[in-house]
């Protein structure tokens, strides 16, 4: 799973510095513990400003996960993205 976190300023103002922290925290302790998800893979980016801030007020922070761009994104829902996937993971395999 690639993700890219927006650090221009809009979004770092917005808080996607504790977006990177989580991501990162999130990746050291869970899930590369032994039973977790072995083949589950998390690319974490960082990117000045995607561009999303000028098309539209209000987006920031902006986190593009494989693909998908999440305006105020959220810690929570990012988690809960990449965490979804992980298990998805494990399950279908
Ligand atoms: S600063 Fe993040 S999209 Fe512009």
């Amino acid at each position: 799973m690639k993700i890219v976190v927006c650090v221009g300023s809009n979004c770092t103002m917005m808080g996607a510095d504790s977006i990177i922290a989580s991501l990162e925290n999130l990746k050291e302790t869970i899930l590369k513990k032994e039973g977790v998800n072995p083949v589950f893979d998390l690319d974490i980016e960082i990117a000045r400003c995607l561009g999303e801030c000028k098309i539209k007020k209000a987006v920031s922070p902006v986190v593009v996960v494989d693909g998908v761009i999440y305006h105020n994104a959220s810690r929570e829902e990012i988690m809960s993205v990449v965490l979804d996937a992980a298990f998805d993971n494990i399950l279908t395999k």
